[in-house]
């Protein structure tokens, strides 16, 4: 099915770099599934941007096929959204070729994710050098109005809105200049040591994980020693229940926070546990069919992107 309607135009890109937690969950997978059919929405692999720092086939493919079933599991419907890789649809590296002669080495040099890897002194490769316009070529080749991220992504996108400028100044009015929707209502899901949660710092509720595996993180969560209310704990129910809802259980266990752990694994367990059930249905060959099907959904919008390039810039003769 192709898109006929009068919405606007969504798209995400996802690095699959490992299993989610549930700061990915509250922070970004939910919010999209929240609102996905308000759009024509596109959901994107982004594996030949992964390609920029991984160097292990078998974990490309293992990553891809599992963030696919993440989405699935959570609620993406693969008829209602195009669901699709970017090393499907050679238009992503043409256009991205066409947007570099855009713009100038200086401008992709003050990038943060290539200056971050640069004051690190690791070695930067050409392709994170021109990542950013790999991204713009990924959202301009489907004329997309707004694109969902996390706070780290804005320059991405002003990346993109440069570089888009610089293209309709040049050959005139062509591609379509998107705007970021940062993700921010659920602010920063703190892990188990009440730092923000994130999977280089080991301290993540899995998403997927056993039952076992969620209880023991859960279990984990450091607490104040002197509070009535465990901070940590507290932050993650807020999550999936009101503050009426949890006052009075928050009252009858005051200080004791095993229980309310204990009470906090139960409630999570019961949005995770549909999910898991779903992801476990949903086959290798399942996730490779919505792919093969997204890619071409995909082509049809981008091909007619960049014919219209090509005409503008002098090359279909
Ligand atoms: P990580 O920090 O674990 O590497 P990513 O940077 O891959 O996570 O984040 C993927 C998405 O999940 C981003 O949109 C980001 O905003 C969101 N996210 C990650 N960690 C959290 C968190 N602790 N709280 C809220 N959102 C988060
Ligand atoms: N750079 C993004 C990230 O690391 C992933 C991405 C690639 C993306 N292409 C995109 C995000 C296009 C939004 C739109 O999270």
């Amino acid at each position: 099915m192709l898109f006929m309607s009068d919405k606007k135009r969504l798209l995400t890109g996802l690095q699959s770099s490992g299993d989610l937690h549930i700061g990915n969950y509250f922070g970004a997978l939910k919010p999209f599934v929240d609102m996905y059919e308000n759009y024509e929405s596109f959901l994107m692999i982004a594996d030949y941007h992964a390609l920029t720092s991984l160097r292990d086939p078998e974990a490309m493919h293992r990553n891809t096929i599992n963030v696919v079933k993440d989405y699935l599991a959570a609620g993406v419907d693969p008829e209602k959204a195009v669901i699709f890789r970017q090393s499907d649809n050679q238009d992503h590296v043409e256009l991205g070729w066409v947007l570099n002669c855009m713009v100038t080495v200086p401008f992709l040099q003050q990038a943060h994710a290539y200056k971050d890897k640069v004051a690190k002194g690791l070695e930067p490769n050409a392709g994170l050098f021109t990542y950013p316009m790999l991204q713009a070529a990924d959202i301009t080749l489907y004329d997309i109005d707004v694109v969902p991220v996390g706070e780290d992504q804005r320059q991405h996108l002003e990346y993109t809105r440069e570089a888009v400028g610089k293209f309709n100044r040049a050959f005139g009015e062509t591609l379509k200049e998107p705007k970021e929707m940062i993700y921010e209502s659920v602010g920063v899901v703190p892990g188990t040591d009440g730092e923000k949660m994130s999977k280089s710092k080991g301290n993540i509720v899995p998403l997927f994980g056993t039952p076992e595996e969620t209880e023991k993180a859960i279990m984990s969560i450091v607490t104040d020693s002197e509070g009535d209310n465990p901070e940590n704990v507290y932050a993650i129910h807020r999550l999936i229940k009101t503050a009426e809802e949890l006052l009075p259980v928050y009252e009858e266990h005051k200080g004791r926070y095993g229980d309310l752990k204990k009470i906090l694994v139960n409630d999570l367990e019961e949005i995770i546990a549909p999910m898991r059930e779903k992801r476990e249905q949903i086959s290798e060959d399942d996730v490779k069919n919505i792919l093969a099907d997204g890619a071409k959904r995909a082509k049809v919008i981008s091909n007619v992107t960049m014919e219209r390039v090509r005409k503008m810039i002098g090359v279909s003769l």
